[in-house]
Order: C-alpha cells, then sequence, then structure tokens
C-alpha cells in the first residue's frame, strides 16, 4: 500500500502522465458477464462493501443500502425483470444498490416533519449517493480479481425488484450488480475522443479543437469496428444509431409512478 504521495512523487505512464495501481486498474476495467464456478465468499463481499461505504456522501446523509442477493430462487425471480438476462440467473452474487431514506425519515419523524412530497433534489442526492457506493464496490471488487456488471434493468420494473427483494417503502433499487471470478474477459469497448469529453474553462473549449460532432464520427467508426471484430453486426454509424434507437422512445415511461408509490416522488 503506498502513502500518500507528494506533488511529483507518481510514476510515470507510457504517455508521461502520473499514473498508480487505482489508475492502472480503472484503465483495465471492462464489464465482464460470464463467470466460473468458484463461489464469491462472505468475506469477499463484507471487504467490497466495507472500503465502498466510505464514499463521500452528500451531507453524511448515508443514504444507501445493499441487498446481498445469493439465492438461486430470488435471482430466478429477478432474471425476467432485467429482460432475461443469464449472467443475473447464474449471478454468483448480487448486489442491489438501493437509495434509501429509510433513516432520514427516521430523523425527520423526531422532529415532527415528514418526507411527504420529497422533491427532486432528495431523489438525486440519494440515488448519487447510492451510485457512488456502487461505483466503489466495483472498483474494490476488481482490485482483488473479481469482476462483474452493474444491472440497471432492475429499474424496468421497479415495484416488481423491490417486491422481490422485500424493499420497504422509501428504498428502491438504482441498480444492481453481479459479482464473480471472471470466465470471459471481453475486450474493451473503446470510449469518446478525450479531448472531445474535457472543455478547458468554459464549455465548448476543447483542449485541441475537437468537436463533439467529428469526435462522434470518429468514434462510431471505431464502435463499430469493435463489435465487428467480437462478431457482433452493427450499423457503420454503431453508436448513433443504437443510441437513436434506444433513446427516440423514452425508457421505462412508468419508471416516475413506480419510484412514487417507493416513496420518491421526483417531484
Ligand atoms: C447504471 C448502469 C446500468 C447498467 N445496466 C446493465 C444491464 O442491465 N445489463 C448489462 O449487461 N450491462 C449493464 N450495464 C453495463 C454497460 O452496458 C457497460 O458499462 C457499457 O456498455 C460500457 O461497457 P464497459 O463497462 O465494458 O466499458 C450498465 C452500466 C451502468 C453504469
Amino acid at each position: 500500500m503506498s502513502e500518500r504521495l507528494r506533488p511529483g512523487e507518481a510514476p510515470l505512464d507510457a504517455h508521461g502522465l502520473p499514473t498508480s495501481e487505482t489508475i492502472a486498474l480503472l484503465h483495465r476495467r471492462v464489464s465482464v458477464r460470464s463467470y466460473t464456478d468458484d463461489p464469491v465468499d462472505d468475506a469477499h463481499v463484507e471487504a467490497v462493501l466495507r472500503a465502498a461505504f466510505r464514499a463521500p456522501t452528500s451531507s453524511n446523509i448515508q443514504a444507501y443500502s445493499v441487498v446481498v442477493v445469493r439465492d438461486r430462487e430470488t435471482l430466478a425471480r429477478l432474471a425476467p425483470v432485467t429482460g432475461n438476462q443469464q449472467h443475473v440467473a447464474d449471478a454468483p452474487v448480487f448486489l442491489a444498490f438501493c437509495a434509501d431514506m429509510r433513516r432520514m425519515e427516521h430523523a425527520i419523524t423526531g422532529l415532527g416533519s415528514d418526507l411527504e412530497d420529497n422533491n427532486l433534489e432528495m431523489g438525486l442526492v440519494t440515488s448519487i449517493d447510492a451510485a457512488l457506493v456502487g461505483m466503489s464496490a466495483s472498483l474494490a471488487a476488481e482490485s482483488l480479481g473479481l469482476a462483474g456488471v452493474m444491472i440497471g434493468a432492475v429499474r424496468n420494473d421497479a415495484r416488481a425488484t423491490a417486491e422481490i427483494l422485500g424493499l420497504p417503502r422509501r428504498v428502491y433499487v438504482v441498480f444492481g450488480m453481479v459479482l464473480g471470478w471472471p470466465a470471459d474477459v471481453p475486450a474493451q469497448k473503446p470510449r469518446m475522443p478525450y479531448a472531445s469529453m474535457v472543455h478547458v474553462e468554459r464549455f465548448g473549449r476543447h483542449p485541441d479543437g475537437a468537436t463533439m460532432e467529428g469526435a462522434l464520427a470518429r468514434y462510431d467508426r471505431e464502435l463499430a469496428e469493435h463489435y465487428r471484430g467480437q462478431g457482433r453486426p452493427t450499423a457503420d454509424d454503431s453508436w448513433s444509431a443504437e443510441t437513436a434507437k434506444k433513446f427516440s422512445v423514452r425508457p421505462r415511461q412508468k419508471l416516475r409512478e413506480q419510484l412514487a408509490g417507493r416513496g420518491f416522488d421526483f417531484g
């Protein structure tokens, strides 16, 4: 374990940029959907979650809970909610990262107030808290040699997911995560060009004059090449075509209503 480094002390990577084990881990990461039969024991799950719970949390509210699921029957019920994702049904372990307003509610009702008409900000901060814990858990898991994939498809039916996991009101699953010991590790998906994602001082001033349109055209070609290399057919304008197709019809139209039913108004 490295001590806290001072300026200039970090080793440099091949591009002359400061690097570290964590940065190298991030550069290696990829979603993995195929696992060996080796179990993920309780000690690994606890180590991952204890580390993840050190994530920053808005106003220290710690508005998250994690349901750890191993039961085959529960997973068999969850998989259809996710569109029958096989890696959910076969998950060595499934972690459900929940936004949880119950502790806040407990504190608030002590003051004679309540959480009725909780607003958009409360929905966001609790969901962001859960997401930060989820990403931290993912990194902690990968640092131990585990691998996995986040499962947003639990929100296909937030009500059913809540029922299957026995969630009380004021709790919903932001996303799940399958973790296991990796069997097949796919090639990394390329990311959009760095310069097109970064703006210097003001939005739109990219480091090397990159434009969004130019970057997208380049990325469409790179992603198409990547998918074809994986034997997956795709359009020439791969990312643009798939994104347009997926989001031209608004996804999960019942979600607001379903989350309101869970006690998250997002109002
Ligand atoms: C919040 C969230 C939800 C996701 N939901 C799913 C999912 O339901 N099923 C799945 O197979 N992958 C899911 N993914 C994984 C993404 O598809 C994946 O991260 C993306 O395609 C980029 O690939 P990479 O992680 O291998 O770089 C999800 C990722 C995130 C961040």
